[in-house]
């Protein structure tokens, strides 16, 4: 290949990554349930690409500038560091270990490749002219760590002002920063929005960022002198970055911007940002704008998932439920979690969570539908094969039933999925274990088990393969969603001398009937979904 003075690289080297992020997460408590919510859709969402043989990446963190951070260790009496290295490592990274979360990276701000990449991107875009010196007073959320617009605010007693999100007062705050020129990226956006209808997702999510951007934009503050928790400006050390201009950049400097180009290049830009709608503007409207100020490529998607609520309020540290997601894998189990709210909420939208109703899913859908299914199966072909799976004899209307039926589940899970409608994904698969179970029940193949002739053993070895098979593509299906359920199927099956790695199997082949061999090693394994413990609802 003639040389080019750049680098060449194979096509293979060079695929970008299937790049997906959630938001870093402050730190100043330990995770809840909501913020479990979004890091768990992210880690389905990724694992499906990898199961399709894709590049993938997918990014987490944590976001530990700002006064909101500053206030909470000042408050525990030690610095913000400390309080920030005891947090991360007690807290957020073993939850999700725990979650079983298969993040490829770990973005703290506060490290050296995150701030000194900060400072060059904020520079370049100062000596773009992208940046000016102003003053500025208004309503301030520290909780949100945000201007607000007085509009927005609701009334409080004594005449206070409170943070339509957190319901907290805001603070009067009046300084002298550095602003960046948003107000002059309105136009583009909006034509880049035009352009791309899926830019932001679901569709409430688009017309709220369409309303907001159409009434016109306002130069944003980048940064705060009052505290010094933060990364200084540069050239003017005396001031900090604003933390979100610091945060939103966490997406580019974990994947190498201004260090690794290669990386950078092959993972940059995400192709799906998840985030919670509290946080939806920054993302769709000032990260877009600070990457085409410094023309560099704007994201895929932002999906905007909605909140788990309490008490008719979005879930937060200050209205916890008292349940934290360690209580709730505790007597659920891990996979199950990773189940519950990806069913039981359409994504996007905002949910309740009870324990009685996850206790009512577990039971019915995962323990009876699923976890008997997988264990009925095991037990026939232990009792009447000696364990060794049977080849199927001519399949019948009832088995080309379920083969096309099986086809069809695997094409809307994958496309549903895809689409990051997780509980419509998860609907197709539960309605063909339903499927099974029904196709068994009918089949009735303890009864034929009774008929000894060959026709009667040529039948039962087609039931109980058919219903195997099943299984198998089942377990490849609901691999991405809970891992060591799916695992402890899959070697139930006896599949991994056959057919490799569960991890290995592409979803998207899932349909393909008769992978399983005729003569896998079926054994009853771990019950999948053992009885919940009777557990009162407020324990
Ligand atoms: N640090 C910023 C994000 C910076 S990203 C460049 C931040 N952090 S946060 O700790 O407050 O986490 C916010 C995110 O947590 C939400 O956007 C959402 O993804 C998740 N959730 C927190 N509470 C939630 C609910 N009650 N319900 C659903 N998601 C929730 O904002």
């Amino acid at each position: 290949m003639a040389a080019t003075g750049t680098t060449e690289h194979t096509a293979g080297e060079r695929a970008k990554a299937f790049y997906v992020t959630t938001p870093i997460y402050y730190v100043n408590d330990a995770p809840h349930l909501g913020h479990a919510y979004t890091t768990v859709a992210g880690d389905v969402l990724t694992r499906w690409h990898r199961q399709r043989g894709e590049k993938v990446w997918f990014l987490t963190g944590t976001d530990e500038h700002g006064q909101k951070i500053m206030r909470t260790a000042e408050a525990n009496g030690v610095t913000p560091q400390e309080w920030c290295d005891k947090l991360v490592t007690e807290a957020w990274k073993p939850l999700w270990e725990h979650l079983e979360i298969a993040n490829d990276d770990f973005i703290r701000t506060t490290e050296k490749r995150h701030t000194a990449r900060v400072q060059e991107f904020v520079q370049d875009l100062f000596d773009k002219g992208e940046i000016y010196k102003g003053g500025y007073e208004g309503p301030y959320c520290v909780a949100c760590e945000e201007y607000k617009a007085p509009g927005d605010l609701l009334d409080g007693e004594d005449g206070q002002k409170l943070c339509p999100i957190h319901k907290r007062p805001v603070e009067m705050l009046k300084e002298e920063n550095y602003f960046f020129k948003l107000s002059e990226y309105g136009p583009r956006l909006l034509e880049f929005y035009e352009a791309n209808p899926d830019f932001i997702q679901p569709a409430s999510a688009r017309n709220e960022v369409l309303q907001f951007v159409r009434q016109g934009l306002q130069d944003l503050s980048i940064s705060r002198s009052t505290f010094d928790w933060g990364i200084p400006v540069p050239w003017d050390p005396k001031h900090v970055i604003y933390v979100w201009i610091d945060a939103l950049l966490n997406y580019a400097t974990a994947v190498g911007y201004g260090a690794d180009q290669d990386k950078f290049e092959s993972t940059f830009p995400a192709d799906v940002h998840l985030v919670g709608k509290d946080i939806l503007r920054f993302h769709a409207v000032i990260w877009p704008a600070m990457l085409m100020a410094n023309s560099l490529p704007v994201p895929g998607r932002v999906f905007a998932n909605g909140w788990l609520m309490v008490g008719g309020e979005k879930m937060s540290k200050s209205n916890l439920t008292g349940i934290s997601p360690q209580q709730l894998t505790d007597h659920f189990g891990v996979d199950a979690y990773r189940y519950y709210f990806l069913r039981a909420i359409q994504f996007g939208q905002d949910g309740s969570f009870s324990w009685e109703d996850f206790a009512a899913r577990y039971t019915s859908e995962l323990a009876n539908d699923f976890g008997n299914l997988a264990s009925r199966v095991a037990a026939m072909v232990g009792k009447y094969f000696d364990g060794a799976l049977p080849a199927a004899g001519a399949d019948g209307d009832a088995e080309a039933a379920l083969h096309s039926a099986l086809i069809e589940t695997v094409s809307v899970a994958d496309d549903r999925v895809r689409a990051l409608d997780f509980q419509a994904g998860l609907d197709a698969v539960f309605a063909y274990v339903k499927l099974v179970n029904g196709y068994i029940t009918e089949q009735e193949p303890w009864k034929v088990a009774k008929d000894d002739s060959p026709e009667g053993r040529a039948r039962l070895a087609s039931i109980l393969y058919t219903s195997a098979e099943s299984l198998r593509a089942l377990a490849v299906l609901l691999n991405p969603v809970m891992p060591a359920t799916a695992q402890k199927l899959w070697d139930s099956l006896g599949a991994e001398p056959h057919l490799g790695a569960l991890d290995a199997q592409h979803v998207q082949d899932a349909g393909r009937w008769g992978q399983l061999p005729a003569g896998a090693t079926v054994t009853k394994g771990a019950v999948l979904f053992p009885r919940l413990e009777e557990k009162k609802a407020d324990a």
